[in-house]
């Protein structure tokens, strides 16, 4: 369900699940997190790109899986919170391309991306408070960094839809564009052809110290597990798989 093929020192990565909006489920995160560990280890790969299908980057985590996990495992060990250790430490340039929907972690893994394409029809929300979670992936650090408090707030918090526009304006895309999965491949070619060396040292510069980035990727994973059996979220969950079945 993880699509993966390196051309020209690109790695790319495309979610592979469209019947269900490319939902991120378990197996999906291990393989991306194998693929970002790995990469680091790499010199053949000189950038990653990750991508979805039309219409769909993804739906987010499933949410069969959230269920499934709910006070039945630690979520230290989960594959979720493994994939959100290798953003949080990852060494690759990472280019994104969104079309569609970009929900939950598929809006705050964009917060990890060195470039993000996105099309005009793209659509990124994080309904983390109302499903009765909080943000994770370490966007309640890196979003207001970003766009500062007041928009990080409003789309974390608020879980209000930013529109493909909204997001260039905040600073969470590069570029809009007719066709993302191109304009991606492009820059990540771009990327790879510069001098690898240079770029890492670079692209380590800018993103400084990463031990806060790491602590609060673990701080919100701890009181995520806690909200996952919370009865507010158990309902929003239940919610979601009832509409589902009488649809
Ligand atoms: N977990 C599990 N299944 C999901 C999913 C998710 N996060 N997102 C989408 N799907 C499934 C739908 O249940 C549906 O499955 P079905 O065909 O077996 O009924 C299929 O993907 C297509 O989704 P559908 O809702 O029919 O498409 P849509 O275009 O009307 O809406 C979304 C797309 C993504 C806006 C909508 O599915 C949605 O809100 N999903 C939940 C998003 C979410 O809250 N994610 C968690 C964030 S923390």
């Amino acid at each position: 369900m993880i699509m993966q093929s390196v051309q020209d020192g690109v790695q790319i990565l495309r979610l592979d699940r469209p019947e269900k909006k490319n939902a991120l489920t378990g197996a999906m995160y291990s393989a991306l997190a194998e693929a970002l560990e790995t990469a680091n280890q790499d010199d053949e790969i000189r950038c990653q790109m990750i991508c979805g299908h039309e219409g769909a980057f993804t739906g987010g985590n499933d949410i069969g899986d959230f269920l499934s996990y709910a006070g039945k495992v630690e979520m230290a060990d989960t594959p979720v919170v493994r994939f959100l250790r290798a953003l949080a430490r990852n060494e690759t340039p990472l280019v994104a391309a969104v079309d569609g929907v970009a929900i939950g972690v598929g809006t705050t893994l964009l917060m990890h991306c060195d470039m993000v394409f996105a099309s005009p029809n793209s659509l990124f929300r994080s309904p983390f408070v109302d499903l009765g979670l909080v943000p994770e992936a370490g966007s309640s650090l890196l979003g207001p960094a970003l766009m500062g408090h007041a928009r990080a707030f409003e789309l974390l918090c608020l879980g209000r839809p930013f529109s493909a526009q909204r997001a260039y304006e905040v600073g969470l895309v590069n570029e809009i564009v007719e066709d993302p999965d191109a304009a991606a491949l492009a820059c990540a070619r771009e990327i790879a052809a510069k001098p690898p060396e240079a770029m890492r040292l670079s692209r380590r510069l800018l993103r400084g110290d990463t031990k806060p980035l790491e602590d609060r990727v673990e701080q919100e994973a701890a009181i995520f597990a806690e909200r996952l059996t919370a009865p507010e979220t158990v309902a929003a969950f239940q919610a979601f798989m009832t509409k589902k079945a009488s649809a």
